[in-house]
């Protein structure tokens, strides 16, 4: 039963990334590139679309405060984050953390947990990428069935009042279905294109930060917090904390970075970098820009699939007659191109992340070898890319959004509750390790960062922790019936060894 607990050592994890030999990843990326790829994973689904269902459902104007909470809770997890990857600077993500510091129960519940953030977090800037879609080609005058455009019993509201029930979500399957292509080809995660869809990403977050200060009503931040309706959640303080935790999903991605780590030129001093100032320096852009958000138009109309182009056209309507009109006229269209190409990164960041997730559990014995298959011709890890693609199409086409990405926030904070108490036990177990950035405080920091992502999680809705649960627990049995068995560590003790 010991071997439940085993951890991996460092020496090993370091032994196994110098193993790749010939298939050695190249060492190119510096500290800019490693923040524009954290920002490139960061910015997405979260501020183009949920930071409008959080305003309308939750939190109101408040919004901006959620996102203040959910900033510092990402940024306290951010820190334990950023002294592992300068620790152990392997491409593993959080699961080769779990694994090195609280053993091997742990490193599996991690990483089965992380196919709520990656895959299931997929589906649902998939399910953003559909809206953001839908929305511009109706400004082409194209009308995609509404019928075809959302999760099955969604009520559609059309441009005539009327309604419609949807049967699922063809765009958001058909982007699912295309970014897997991508990757079983081995698209190379090209620095320049993702460097060229980060601008545009965060060129378009200022613009409207710029063009919409101007035309903020105040009367749409009255009252601040809306008062709560007498359930929990449903504004008021309540509907803050739960709005934080369903916008913390806007910052999801800064751990992406870590998976980087054999690609980095100094990943012990860069790592942290890019982890602490992608996170930076999006917090400030999501509060300035979900206040410009609430501030152009009442909150309650932003609960739709394309909340920044409403806020943005009513922006444009108020510059009619302006010196500014010309400018903030070609926002609409500009807000929407950017939101399309900037979720179609972060999907082949996260649907990238996922299947090296799997080929690390395989090559660990936690899952069967066929998942580690290289394709002969593309050297990719085909049949996992495809477990993959077709897990964030089914639960794309089929699922509404707030339920992903519910389900994704609360799996990620989970992963950021072991990730903090692992700074704890790295500490404690492996004193001798040299990393050159350390979590300040310690333990003060790692429990704070814990305990807030512990209340996030608490202010989530029941159904959420439901299938929380009933995920972790499916996942507990699949590790008693199949990983301890076949753990190649296990075995490696068993021998005599680690
Ligand atoms: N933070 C990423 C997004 O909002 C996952 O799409």
């Amino acid at each position: 039963m010991s071997s439940l607990f085993a951890v991996k050592s460092m020496e090993t994890l370091r032994a196994e990334a110098a193993e790749t030999g010939e298939h050695s990843l190249k060492r190119v990326l510096g500290p800019v590139n490693l923040i524009t790829l954290g920002i490139g994973a960061i910015i997405g689904t979260g501020i183009f679309v949920l930071t409008g269902q959080a305003a309308a459902q939750y939190a109101g104007p408040a919004i901006v405060l959620s996102m203040v909470l959910a900033g510092v809770a990402s940024g306290l997890a951010g820190l334990c984050y950023a002294e592992f990857a300068s620790s152990v600077p392997i491409a593993g993500s959080a699961y080769t953390y779990g694994y090195a510091t609280l053993g091997e129960f742990f490193a599996w519940i991690i990483g089965w947990d992380l196919i709520l953030e990656y895959a299931l977090g997929a589906a649902t800037v998939a399910v953003g990428w559909s809206g953001y879609v839908v929305s511009f080609l109706h400004d082409f005058g194209i009308q995609f069935p509404a019928a075809f455009s959302a999760a099955p019993g969604t009520v559609v509201t059309m441009a005539d009042g009327s309604t419609v029930t949807a049967l699922f979500n063809v765009p958001a399957v058909l982007i699912a279905a295309a970014v897997t292509a991508l990757l079983i080809v081995g698209i190379k995660e090209s620095a320049n294109v993702n460097s060229a869809i980060v601008i545009v990403k965060v060129a378009v977050v200022l613009l409207v930060i710029v063009a919409g200060i101007a035309f903020v009503k105040m009367s749409n931040l009255h009252p601040f917090i809306p008062p709560n309706t007498g359930a929990f959640g449903d504004f008021g303080w309540s509907g803050i904390a739960r709005g934080a935790g369903v916008i913390f999903f806007a910052y999801i991605g800064f751990d992406a970075v870590s998976t980087a780590a054999q690609e980095a030129k100094n990943p012990q001093r860069d790592m942290p970098i890019g982890i602490l100032g992608s996170l930076v320096l999006c917090t400030v852009l999501y509060v300035l820009v979900s206040g410009v958000m609430v501030g152009l138009v009442p909150y309650t109309t932003l609960g739709v699939p394309a909340p920044m182009a409403v806020a943005i056209d009513a922006a444009n309507k108020a510059s009619q007659g302006t010196s500014w009109a010309w400018f903030v006229g070609t926002l609409p269209f500009l807000v929407k191109l950017g939101a399309i190409a900037g979720l179609s990164s972060v999907m082949v960041v996260m649907m990238l992340g996922q299947p090296r997730i799997f080929y690390s559990m395989a090559h660990d014995g936690l899952l069967p070898a066929w998942a580690k298959k290289i394709h002969p011709r593309f050297r990719t890890p085909h049949i996992t890319t495809i477990v993959t693609g077709v897990a964030v199409a089914l639960a794309a086409g089929f699922t509404p959004i707030h339920i992903l990405g519910e389900l994704v926030s609360v799996g990620t904070l989970l992963a950021f509750v072991i990730v903090s108490l692992g700074i704890i036990f790295l500490r404690k177990n492996r004193p001798d390790v040299h990393a050159p950035f350390r979590t300040p405080w310690v333990p003060f920091v790692p429990i704070l960062s814990a305990v807030v992502a512990l209340a996030l999680m608490a202010s989530l809705p029941g159904a959420t922790w439901l299938r929380l649960i009933v995920w972790m627990a499916i996942g507990i049995a699949i590790y008693f019936g199949y990983g301890y068995r076949h753990s190649e560590l296990r075995k490696r003790i068993e021998a005599g060894g680690n």
